[in-house]
C-alpha cells in the first residue's frame, strides 16, 4: 500500500480523477453541503478553474498519489477581527483512507500556512460523528478546545461541532513532549 503523497497545485487535467474520487456519499456525509453530490466533471472543472483564478499564496492544494489528484486540502483565511485565524478543510478518495496520508497532508499544510499567511491560529469544526477526522487533527497537534452544541444540520439531523485548534508555536512543543 502506497502511503506516499504530494501536495501540488490543481490543474485542469485533474478533472477526471477529481470527479472519480470526490463523487462519494461517504465523503459528502462528512463535509459541508456546498461540496457537490453527485460530483460531476462540470463540478470538478468549475472548482479547478476557481482555484486557479485565486491570488497567491495558494489556499488550495491537490493531494497526489501515484500521479493522480485523489483528494484536496485547503485553508480559508478569515476576515475582520478573525483575520488572525484560518479554517482548514480536507477530503481524500475512500480507497486511500487509513494510511496516514491526511495526517501527513495536514502537517504539511499547517507548516505552509504559518509560513505564508499572517495567521496565528488554524481551526476546524468537525461533525460529532467524524472520529477519523478528529484523529487526524489530534495526530497533527491540534487540541479539542470546545464542543459547539447543536451548531449544524447535516442530512436533516442537528449535530454538535467539535472545534479543534492549533496555535502557532505550540504545535512543535506538543508533538515533541509526546502529548499529541
Ligand atoms: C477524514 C479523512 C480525511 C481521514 O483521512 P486518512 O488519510 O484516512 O487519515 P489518517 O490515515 O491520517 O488518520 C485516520 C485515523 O483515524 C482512525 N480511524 C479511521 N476510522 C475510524 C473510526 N471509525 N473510529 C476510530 N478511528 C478511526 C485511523 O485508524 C487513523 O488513526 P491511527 O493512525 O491512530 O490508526 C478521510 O477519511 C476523509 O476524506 N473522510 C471524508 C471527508 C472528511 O471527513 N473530511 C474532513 C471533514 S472535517
Amino acid at each position: 500500500m502506497n502511503s506516499k503523497f504530494l501536495l501540488r497545485e490543481w490543474q485542469l487535467s485533474d478533472k477526471k480523477s477529481l470527479t472519480e474520487n470526490a463523487n462519494n456519499i461517504n465523503i459528502w456525509n462528512n463535509v459541508r453541503d456546498y461540496f457537490p453530490h453527485p460530483y460531476t466533471e462540470d463540478d470538478a472543472e468549475q472548482f479547478i478553474r476557481m482555484v486557479m483564478d485565486k491570488p497567491k499564496p495558494l489556499t488550495d492544494y491537490a493531494i497526489e498519489i501515484d500521479g493522480l489528484a485523489v483528494g484536496g486540502i485547503g485553508v480559508v483565511p478569515q476576515t475582520d477581527v478573525h483575520k488572525i485565524t484560518t479554517e482548514i478543510g480536507y477530503w481524500l478518495g475512500e480507497k486511500y483512507w487509513s494510511r496516514g496520508i491526511m495526517t501527513g497532508a495536514v502537517r504539511q499544510m499547517v507548516e505552509y500556512t504559518f509560513e505564508n499567511f499572517p495567521v496565528t491560529k488554524i481551526y476546524a469544526p468537525i461533525f460529532e460523528f467524524n472520529i477519523s477526522s478528529m484523529r487526524v487533527l489530534e495526530k497533527a497537534g491540534f487540541v479539542r478546545e470546545a464542543v459547539l452544541k447543536k451548531s449544524a444540520i447535516k442530512n436533516g439531523k442537528t449535530i454538535d461541532l467539535y472545534y479543534y485548534g492549533l496555535i502557532k508555536g505550540q504545535n512543535a512543543e506538543r508533538l515533541t513532549s509526546g502529548l499529541a
